[in-house]
């Protein structure tokens, strides 16, 4: 079962809420919207629908190009459904960008909104705003956007493998090998690097596994840009907002007091890497009690390196590094400190895993699919130098 939200008006995959939303912590603010990278300053400049649509290069497309490109939002073309709406594969010509036959031109993933959603609009907006702005490896690119009336979508480009909760909790996936998993936390860490480090610093705020999307070589793509926010500005830490966020993500302070920092990311991030090492939802209602939050399962068994063993994935078959293990281990439950400055920047966190990542390849030239499954605990990187 996917994690319950805190966000009462958006409904998930399975028909259930997912989010957190909590009103009333800050006044609402009509435009409050994302900064205007084009302006000189790093005040977060708050633009009008209008400004935002008509200042980004990112090509409007009619609702009818989107119906031909779909075929009719057909069900076999269904992707699959978030909060936001459903999302259909679609082909659309390379250079022309209209609708193409299937297996001609270029294919996207066209998210759909769904008309209901009174947080939606608002949301669609935050994400043309800010992925028309921002781009680097680690980030969905946006191709386009349509908004005639009601109807709001959205044209990114299509990621083959998914998303990250798809291959780690999906009974039907592939297991993912340990290499890949590092991969994927180096990915997406240096997405959320990127944005934290940007002039003009922005929180993604909803950082997931449904949100780390793959491409055919499982390098990692932030999506789901809608509730992301400028950071603060001046010697500021934090920016007091509305509580927004999924259940098992979200941080403690932010949920407790509305304070939104760039730690509430790292917290999430750390949470993502517990989900890596167990292969266990954030939430899980399916188990009983205290398992049913990964989080405060997971603690007693990080701390001790002889009990490690007990939460990682049954589905990695042994096959990974004690030591790697352990180190991913210590640095989820950096990120995941009740103290917020206790908890590495993104871009130290990123470092590390890079280092595990270098020290693993010098130990092991070959790719963890081709282990064979007898070699690899008794092999991790430093007891194969002692
Ligand atoms: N660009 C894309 N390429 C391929 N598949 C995609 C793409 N974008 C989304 N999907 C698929 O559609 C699913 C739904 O995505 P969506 O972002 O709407 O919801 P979610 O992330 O699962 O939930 P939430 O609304 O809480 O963020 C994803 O899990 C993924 O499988
Ligand atoms: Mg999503």
């Amino acid at each position: 079962m996917r994690p319950r939200p805190f966000h009462l008006d958006r409904g998930g995959g399975d028909g259930e809420l997912r989010r957190l939303f909590v009103a009333g912590r800050e006044r609402p603010r009509p435009a409050e919207f994302p900064v205007d990278k084009t302006s000189n300053g790093s005040l977060p400049t708050p633009r009008t629908e209008g400004e935002i649509l008509s200042s980004s290069q990112l090509k409007a497309f009619t609702f009818n190009d989107l119906k031909n490109a779909t075929r009719n939002f057909r069900p076999d073309s269904l992707l699959g459904e978030g909060g936001f709406g459903y999302v259909y594969k679609g082909w659309i010509g390379e250079q022309s960008f209209s609708a193409s036959r299937p297996g001609c031109g270029m294919v996207v993933a066209v998210k759909k909104l769904k008309p209901e959603s009174f947080q939606g609009h608002k949301e669609w907006l935050t994400e043309v705003d800010y992925l028309g702005q921002l781009h680097h490896p680690n980030l969905v690119k946006l191709i386009g956007y349509c908004s005639e009336g009601d109807n709001k979508l959205l044209v990114y480009e299509f990621m083959p493998k998914g998303s990250l909760e798809n291959h780690l909790f999906r009974r039907s996936a592939q297991p993912l090998s340990w290499t890949t998993r590092i991969k994927v936390a180096i990915g997406a860490a240096r997405g959320l690097t990127f944005l934290h480090d940007a002039e003009s610093q922005v929180i993604y705020r909803d950082f997931k596994a449904s949100n780390i999307l793959l491409d055919s070589e499982f390098n990692a793509k932030l999506s789901d840009f809608g509730l992301a926010k400028a950071g603060p500005t001046g010697d500021k830490t934090h920016v007091s907002t509305q509580v927004i966020g999924t259940h098992g993500y979200a941080a403690p302070e932010y949920i407790a007091t509305g304070r939104l920092s760039v730690k509430s990311d790292v917290y999430s991030f750390g949470v993502v890497l517990l989900e890596l090492l167990s292969g266990r939802r954030a939430i899980d209602e399916t188990k009983m009690g205290i398992e049913q939050n990964l989080v405060e399962w997971a603690i007693p068994y990080l701390c001790d390196k002889r009990k490690l063993y007990r939460i990682m994935d049954t589905r990695l078959e042994g096959q990974y590094p004690k030591k790697g293990a352990h180190a991913i281990a210590t640095l989820a439950l950096q990120c995941i400190e009740h103290e917020t400055k206790l908890r590495p920047r993104m871009s130290d966190a990123l470092a590390s895993l890079e280092q595990l990542q270098d020290l693993k390849s010098a130990a092991f030239p070959l790719q963890a699919d081709q282990y064979k499954p007898s070699s690899v605990i008794s092999k991790s990187p430093t007891r194969h130098h002692h």
